[in-house]
């Protein structure tokens, strides 16, 4: 009965000796320990023997089991780890590479200066009103002092839709809409697109405007030099010079148009310049009193100013971009500048 034991015992051993995957091990294992495996059988056959000799043959059965067990359980942990070493070696991760990360989208450079312009004047007390880019002639021109047939109609290259509908030639037409619904004082920036029939290096057919627009009691032509100044020297730089050059709109008397000192070469004259030393930066001025009548409010007893910019002008100048039309390509290279 032993040497039936050790027998099994190395044939089990030389079994597990040549043994290097899981599956095999496990066969091995089945074959000596399973349910019906060789040992467990002799385990089982026990039983029929003389009570006095079935300790002697259980101890050096269980000896041989333990012992096998104990081959199988290192066995199993070895081959384990190597199919994971190799399972590692094989989708090899380096941590010490920098992640994938998340790329963060950015502001367009015309959204940018818009919000930076907007938020000059909302420090300085004004608030936003928007209006509709399909406007009436009404609105664009007529109840902005511009009637019918007027010259000064074509101060602006419109886009008309029928007779009466338009797209927007400026942002103007807001001030009415503001008017209409508000009474002084009010102090309201009007930030908007606008159409033209233009298109060259410096004028698109789309652009950005803000209008602004203050009126009240005693409301003074110092009053629109002083916050208009404020306004350029916070964009600008405080150092820049500002001039108010005599003009003409419309919808304004006196009109002005507000020039600041050229960015590009400090007044001295360059191309952006057109070697003058100075830039057009926005056209303001005086509420025409006829514009008032036109939304019933009273000149006799308020004044007030307007002004409106081109934003991308402003941009361009502020970045250096000579060609407006960078704007709207969508090229990331550019747009990922600022
Ligand atoms: N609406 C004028 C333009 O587009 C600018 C302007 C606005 C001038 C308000 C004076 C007052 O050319």
């Amino acid at each position: 009965m032993v040497e039936r034991i050790k027998a099994i015992e190395q044939e089990a051993l030389g079994a597990l000796g040549s043994v290097n995957d899981l599956t095999s091990l496990d066969q091995v294992r089945v074959r000596y320990l399973g349910k019906k495996g060789l040992l467990t059988e002799l385990t089982r056959f026990l039983g029929s023997l003389p009570e006095q000799e079935r300790p002697r043959f259980g101890a050096v059965l269980n000896e041989v089991k333990t012992k096998l067990e104990g081959i199988i359980k290192d066995k199993k942990a070895a081959l384990e780890n190597t199919a994971l070493g190799q399972k590692l070696k094989g989708d090899a991760l380096d941590i010490t590479l920098p992640g994938a990360g998340v790329k963060r989208g950015k502001l367009h450079p015309i959204t940018q200066v818009m919000d930076e312009l907007i938020d000059i004047f909302q420090r300085l007390g004004f608030s936003i009103a928007e209006g509709p880019e399909i406007e009436s002639d009404y609105y664009n021109f007529e109840a902005l002092n511009i009637p019918p047939h007027h010259p000064s109609r074509d101060m602006w290259s419109t886009l008309w839709i029928d007779a009466d509908k338009l797209l927007r030639t400026h942002t103007s037409p807001v001030q009415i809409r503001v008017m209409e619904k508000q009474k002084p004082p009010l102090a309201v920036i009007m930030p908007g697109r606008v159409y033209r029939r233009d298109a060259d290096i410096t004028h698109s057919p789309v652009f950005h405007q803000l209008e602004g627009l203050l009126v009240d009691q005693n409301v003074t032509f110092g009053d629109l030099k002083g916050t208009l100044t404020a306004f350029l020297h916070s964009v600008f730089g405080k150092d820049k010079k500002v001039r108010f050059r005599p003009s003409y709109f419309p919808f304004t008397e006196p009109s002005a148009e507000v020039d600041v000192e050229c960015v590009m070469c400090e007044g001295r004259g360059c191309r952006t310049c057109s070697n003058t030393g100075w830039l057009e930066i926005l056209g303001s001025g005086m509420v025409d009193p006829n514009v008032f009548k036109y939304v019933k409010c009273d000149p006799e007893k308020y004044t007030g100013f307007a002004f409106g910019m081109g934003v991308e002008r402003i941009a361009m100048l502020k970045f250096g971009i000579d060609d407006i039309r960078l704007f709207y390509e969508n090229d990331m290279r550019f747009l990922r500048q600022f």
